[in-house]
């Protein structure tokens, strides 16, 4: 039996929300964050990419790693008050912190920290975003500050490329390859790559001799981190694919966004990562029942909409032109309610009973206030705290 909303709430250390983009990873990660809070957890969100509006709700601002305290809307079941955490990704600091704790000395970290290329190299280089997330994810969780940090996904061209992100810098920095023509920095003016040999005549071709051996210079300063990194990138590595990690997919409703959930769920399988539960979000909650088309609906609407156009001293005969076309309106609803069911079953059929699936109700107001994301909250988990969290 797969562990519900509420158990992985209650039991997990990282929830992370992986899907495409735009279906609602952002606003599901403040609302998962939310119910665990409201559960009596400790909980951090720590988001990428907030819309500007959701970051107002937060009291988020870009490019800041401070960790903001937010007071949610009041438990109405014990009237206590309940508070949870919220933090933006930086890059760049982030990199920062691992440059400096894994440099031998000060003064070499302040070296490489300084380099022209490592702002680059911090913030564009393939995969630094994806990294860092798994890094910052790494120290939230295991600080103490937390029980439970919730990671918002980077928006990644291919949603899962964050998590290779740590295992391909093992790969990388860690390859006999690599590490011969890198981190010996003396090696660097001499043999293959000494000005005038043939490889840095090829390379030239492509780009300058200059630039291309202040690079070499920049990776050799920074290759005494290197051990420091793959290392870390292991412990990252143990964390997501352990028992206090589960991965939460989140889907849209339309058949494109169910076959990439299944295919992300099918790809963390292949990762020994543990994909626990699917979120179908903005599923349109009135009654199917709405689109039962032998219902003459502008017929059982009529008397009613005459009521109200008189009421609003509205010419009566035009009542069943109104009541047709509210009844249409109604009927869409129906219609879209159906096919969005669908999306469920669908969702559920493709996993089986692996997975725990769940509607997530699609809200009239876009979620960009607590207020609006606690009711999303509540319909994930109940607020309150379970008897032993309860205590602790
Ligand atoms: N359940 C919902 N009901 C209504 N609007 C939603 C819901 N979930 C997300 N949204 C809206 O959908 C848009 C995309 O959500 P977001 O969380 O930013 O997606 P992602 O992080 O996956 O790109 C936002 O405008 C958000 O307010
Ligand atoms: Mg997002």
């Amino acid at each position: 039996m797969p562990l519900t909303i509420a158990q992985l709430l209650d039991t997990k250390k990282v929830l992370l929300c992986v899907g495409t983009g735009g279906v609602g990873k952002t606003t599901l990660s403040a609302a998962l964050g939310m119910a665990a809070a409201l559960r009596g957890r400790r909980v951090l969100v720590l988001t990428v990419d907030p819309a500007r509006r959701l970051a107002n709700a937060l009291g988020l601002q870009a490019f800041d790693e401070h960790v903001q305290r937010i007071y949610l809307p009041s438990d109405p079941a014990n009237g206590r008050a309940v508070t949870m955490d919220a933090s933006m990704l930086d890059v760049k600091r982030t990199f920062d912190r691992v440059v400096g704790r894994y440099a031998k000395s000060e003064q070499s970290a302040r070296r490489i920290l300084e380099h022209p290329f490592y702002v680059q190299a911090s913030t564009a280089l393939a995969g630094s975003q994806e990294y860092m997330a798994t890094e910052r994810l790494y120290e939230c969780a295991t600080c103490g500050d937390w029980d439970l940090v919730v990671l918002d996904t980077p928006p990644a061209e291919h949603a899962l490329d964050f998590l290779d992100a740590p295992r391909r810098l093992i790969d990388l920095f860690d390859s006999p390859a690599f590490r011969r023509v890198i981190a010996p920095t003396s090696r660097l003016k001499t043999g293959v790559f000494r000005s005038g040999s043939l490889v840095m005549r090829g390379l030239q071709r492509f780009t300058s001799v200059e630039m291309f051996s202040n690079l070499l210079e920049f990776f050799g300063q920074l290759a005494e981190t290197f051990d420091g990194f793959v290392e870390r990138a292991r412990q990252v590595q143990a964390l997501l694919t352990g028992p206090d990690a589960a991965f939460v997919l989140v889907s849209a409703c339309d058949r494109m966004s169910t076959e990439q959930a299944v295919s992300l769920y099918a790809q963390l399988r292949e990762q020994r990562m543990d994909p626990a539960a699917w979120l179908v979000n903005r599923v349109l909650a009135v009654d199917v029942a709405l689109a039962d088309d032998s219902v003459d609906l502008g017929q059982a609407l009529g008397p009613q909409v005459a009521a109200m156009a008189a009421a609003l001293g509205v010419d009566t005969s035009q009542a069943r032109v109104l009541a047709d076309s509210i009844a249409a309106v109604v009927r869409s609803l129906g219609h879209m309610a159906v096919a969005d069911a669908a999306a469920v079953q669908r969702a559920q059929a493709a996993v089986g009973t692996a997975l725990t699936v769940v509607a997530v109700p699609r809200r009239d107001e876009e979620p960009y206030n607590l207020k609006e994301l606690s009711s999303i909250a509540q319909a994930l988990a109940p607020a309150h705290a379970p008897a032993a969290a309860a205590g602790a």
